[in-house]
C-alpha cells in the first residue's frame, strides 16, 4: 500500500528518523546474531582473489562510496579506486581480470550507474551491487547483490538509504579484510560490536535537536557555507553540503579540511559559516588548527564532535552538536544523521519544498 507519513511534516523527516531501524535491520541481514560473523551471500568469486575493487555511483551513494574506499584500503588494505559513475563509464581505465566492481545505488535505476556497471562486465569485473530495490535492473545483472534494508525512500534527497549503504559497506569491508587476512578475530569482534552498538547511539542523536536546530538559524541567514572534514568523516561533509544544496538552495561546498588554505579560505569571513564533522579521532588536532585558520579570518564555527571533542572546542566553536562517542570506524555512520538533520532544519527555515526540491529527480534514469 501507500507509504504514509505518519504524523510526520514531511517523508524526509519520517526517513530520518527511521535511521536507528533501518542501521539495525540492515545489520541484522548481514551479521549473523549468533556467531557475531559476517554473512554474505553466496559468491560466484573467492573474496580472496579479489587484486583490487573499482567503486562507482551517482549522488549520496558516490559518498558512501568514498567511505567504502577508505575502510576497504585502512582495514582491508585492498587497493580501491573510485570515480562518480558519469566519469567512470567513459574513462575506459586498464583493468586486469576478475577484479570487482562494486556498484552502489538506492534505486537500482540511475543511468550512469547501470551504464558503469555493463563497463565493469565487459572489463571482466566481477559486479557486486550494493542496493535497496533489490527488482531493479542493476539488481539482475549484478553477480550478486547486497541489500540494504531501508525500505522504501520517498524524499528525493537520500537520507535512511545512504546510513543503510554504508552498513552494508562496513559488514563488506570486514568480510574482504577478513578473506585477505588483513582483519584478525579480535579486530573482526571489536569492529563488527561497534556496528551492533550503533542502533541505540544513532538513536541518540535525536536528543541534539536544539543544538541541530540553533545551528540551522545560523545557517538559514548564509547565502555560502562551507563544509570541512577529514579521512572518513570527509565524505560526510561532502554529503552534509549536497543535502543544504538540495533542500534549501543555500550554496555550501564541502572540502578536506587540510585543503581549506589552498583556495576556499580567501572566501572565509563572519558571512560564511564553517561547519565541521569532527569527531576526537587521531585527526582532531588538525582539523583543530584548521578551524583556528578559519576563525581568525572572522568564519563562524559550528562543530559535530563528541564530548571530549566539545571539551575541546569551547572557545572557538559558537554552536556544538555533541554526538555520542563511538570507535572512528563508525564515525562516519553516526555524524551522517546530525548532519542531514541539520539541512532538513534549514529547509524548514526556508520554507523549500522538502520533499520535492525543484529540478530533482529521486531516480534519474536518463544519462
Ligand atoms: C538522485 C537522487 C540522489 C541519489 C542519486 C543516486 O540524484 O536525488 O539522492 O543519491 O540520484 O541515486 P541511486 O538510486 O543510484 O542511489
Amino acid at each position: 500500500g501507500a507509504v504514509g507519513k505518519d504524523g510526520y511534516r514531511h517523508y524526509m523527516e519520517k526517513e530520518l528518523h527511521e535511521h536507528p531501524v533501518v542501521i539495525g535491520q540492515t545489520l541484522q541481514r548481514i551479521i549473523d546474531p549468533v556467531t557475531r560473523q559476517i554473512t554474505l551471500p553466496d559468491l560466484p568469486f573467492a573474496l580472496e582473489e579479489i587484486p583490487r575493487a573499482v567503486i562507482t555511483a551517482c549522488g549520496s551513494a558516490f559518498y558512501a562510496g568514498l567511505v567504502g574506499r577508505y575502510w576497504l584500503e585502512a582495514e582491508a588494505r585492498l587497493p580501491v579506486d573510485i570515480d562518480v559513475a558519469s566519469e567512470m563509464r567513459y574513462r575506459n581505465p586498464p583493468l586486469s581480470e576478475g577484479g570487482l566492481g562494486l556498484l552502489i545505488s538506492q534505486s537500482g535505476e540511475t543511468a550512469d550507474t547501470l551504464a558503469a556497471l555493463r563497463g565493469l562486465r565487459a572489463a571482466k569485473q566481477h559486479i557486486l551491487s550494493v542496493l535497496n530495490v533489490e527488482t531493479s535492473t542493476m539488481a539482475r545483472e549484478s553477480d550478486v547483490t547486497l541489500g540494504m534494508v531501508a525500505g522504501p525512500e520517498i524524499s528525493v534527497a537520500s537520507t535512511k538509504a545512504f546510513t543503510a549503504q554504508l552498513s552494508v559497506l562496513a559488514a563488506l569491508t570486514i568480510a574482504i579484510g577478513q578473506a585477505r587476512g588483513a582483519i584478525g578475530p579480535a579486530r573482526q569482534q571489536h569492529l563488527i560490536a561497534c556496528l551492533l552498538d550503533l542502533p541505540s547511539r544513532a538513536a541518540e542523536v535525536f536528543g541534539q535537536d536544539e543544538a541541530i536546530r540553533a545551528m540551522a538559524q545560523v545557517i538559514a541567514e548564509a547565502r555560502d557555507v562551507l563544509y570541512l572534514g577529514r579521512g572518513i568523516c570527509f565524505p560526510v561533509a561532502l554529503e552534509g553540503a549536497l543535502k543544504l544544496k538540495e533542500i534549501s538552495y543555500i550554496h555550501a561546498e564541502a572540502y578536506a579540511a587540510g585543503e581549506m588554505k589552498h583556495g576556499p579560505i580567501s572566501l572565509i569571513d563572519r558571512t560564511v559559516p564553517i561547519v565541521a564533522i569532527a569527531p576526537s579521532t587521531i585527526l582532531f588536532d588538525k582539523t583543530l588548527s584548521n578551524l583556528q585558520e578559519a576563525k581568525a579570518r572572522g568564519g563562524r564555527i559550528l562543530v559535530f564532535t563528541d564530548a571530549k571533542g566539545a571539551a575541546r572546542l569551547r572557545d572557538l566553536a559558537e554552536i556544538v552538536v555533541v554526538v555520542p562517542d563511538v570507535d572512528a570506524f563508525v564515525t562516519p555512520i553516526l555524524y551522517t544523521i546530525p548532519v542531514q538533520i541539520l539541512a532538513y532544519e534549514v529547509a524548514l527555515l526556508k520554507g523549500t519544498d522538502v520533499d520535492q526540491p525543484r529540478n530533482l529527480a529521486k531516480s534519474v534514469t536518463v544519462e
